[in-house]
């Protein structure tokens, strides 16, 4: 494959190339990367199973783990999944609430869907971007695209162009460069189930669209099991993903951490407050505050994977994380940073998120 081409959408004239270069592919058959409001993602038809195997080929992504189906719009739902009767007017409230936006729902799939996207699951996960670029191709191809986050397997998620051509620069085509992703964090996922006196949501992936904004439409569950558990729900869950290959220690409080003699070590701080205790426990390679001075969880999210990227190019031996609050958003990073520590072998000195409340004191807001 050439050298990836990276174009521009900045002003009208090459949003309009851009955009028509990266429906040409897909008609093609071809993948494009396209900023999403979430993370970048790699896209294909969905329906062209032939387009979709690039996408696990370019990603080098295991076919056990099934991709997000992305639609023109919501009312493309029923091409690709079956609403069961009795959860339909709950989906329908939460379409209208959160589509287009960071909420991926998991239905019964439609026979169309090839089992390459689902990884023969017979569910399909759905949802609808707001990013108008994504909205321009997804409306001007008419069909739905298929588009897992555009990093190579188990790697962290891209939030800006250039991130994406670190990891697939040469693999693809092209990507659009729309800018800094607005969210940061991957979609929420979830799937329905009717139930009495209140459905059940179940949240298979914490993300932007957090509990507390679900819960006035029915009883919200977490998914329990534990992040070491390989057989997850949500088959991309694994505790593999979302991680820097430097290894990751999540520390409940600064007390749990003495630098070793001769060790690098680089901090992920949620603050940058002095009086959080973590900025002078060793001689830091680097540190990358998430929302400086103000402990903002969204501005926090934006700067994750970011931040993250940064640490992982320094070359040191450990990277140190403070915790964040596990409500809003900072659910969705604590648990990436649960993930990130059990891969690199070190389980955090915190406990799971549920029991985690109440027993953590991360700084007040
Ligand atoms: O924000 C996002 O969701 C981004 C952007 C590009 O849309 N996409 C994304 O895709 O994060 P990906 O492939 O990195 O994560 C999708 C995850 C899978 O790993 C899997 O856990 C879950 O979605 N998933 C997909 N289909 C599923 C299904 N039928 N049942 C349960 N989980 C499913
Ligand atoms: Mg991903």
């Amino acid at each position: 494959m050439p050298a990836t081409t990276v174009l521009p959408t900045d002003q009208p004239p090459l949003l309009h190339t851009a955009v028509d270069q990266a429906v040409k592919l897909l008609e093609s058959g071809e993948v494009v990367a396209l900023p999403t409001e979430t993370v970048y993602g790699l896209a294909a038809d969905a329906l062209n199973p032939a387009a979709v195997a690039k996408i696990f080929e370019a990603k080098e992504r295991p076919a056990f783990d099934p991709l997000i189906v992305h639609l023109p719009d919501k009312k493309h739902l029923d091409t690709v999944a079956e609403v069961p009767p009795e959860v339909q007017k709950l989906v329908i409230q939460l379409i209208e609430r959160f589509w287009p936006g960071p909420l991926t729902l998991v239905l019964p799939k439609k026979p169309c869907v090839p089992g390459l996207v689902t990884a023969g699951l017979p569910s399909v996960a759905v949802r609808v971007s707001a990013n108008p670029i994504f909205k321009r191709v997804a409306q001007a191809l008419g069909r739905p695209l298929a588009a897992p986050s555009a990093n190579r397997f188990g790697s962290i998620s891209p939030t800006s162009a250039s991130a994406v051509a670190a990891e697939l620069d040469g693999r693809i085509p092209l990507i659009l460069d729309g800018g800094a992703c607005m969210h940061g964090l991957e979609s929420t996922i979830i799937k329905v189930e009717a139930a009495s006196p209140k459905n059940l949501i179940t949240i298979l992936r914490p993300g932007p669209i957090t509990a507390e904004d679900l819960k006035v439409y029915g009883k919200v569950m977490r998914v329990t099991r534990s992040v070491v558990d390989e057989a997850a729900e949500a088959p991309g869950q694994l505790a593999s993903h979302y991680a820097p290959r430097t290894p990751l220690r999540l520390l409940a409080k600064p007390s749990d951490f003495t630098p070793e003699p001769g060790k690098r070590y680089a901090l992920l701080s949620y603050r940058g407050e002095e009086k959080d205790g973590f900025l002078n426990l060793a001689d830091w390679l680097q540190v990358m505050i998430l929302s400086p001075g103000k402990g903002k969880l969204p501005e926090a999210a934006v700067r994750f994977f970011y931040a993250l990227r940064e640490l992982d190019k320094l070359g040191a031996d450990e990277i140190i994380a403070e915790p964040m609050h596990e409500h809003g958003m900072g659910a969705a990073m604590m648990d990436k940073l649960r993930r990130a520590a059990v891969k690199a072998g070190q389980p955090s000195s915190l406990p799971e998120s549920r029991s985690a409340t109440g027993t953590v004191a991360p700084p007040s807001e």
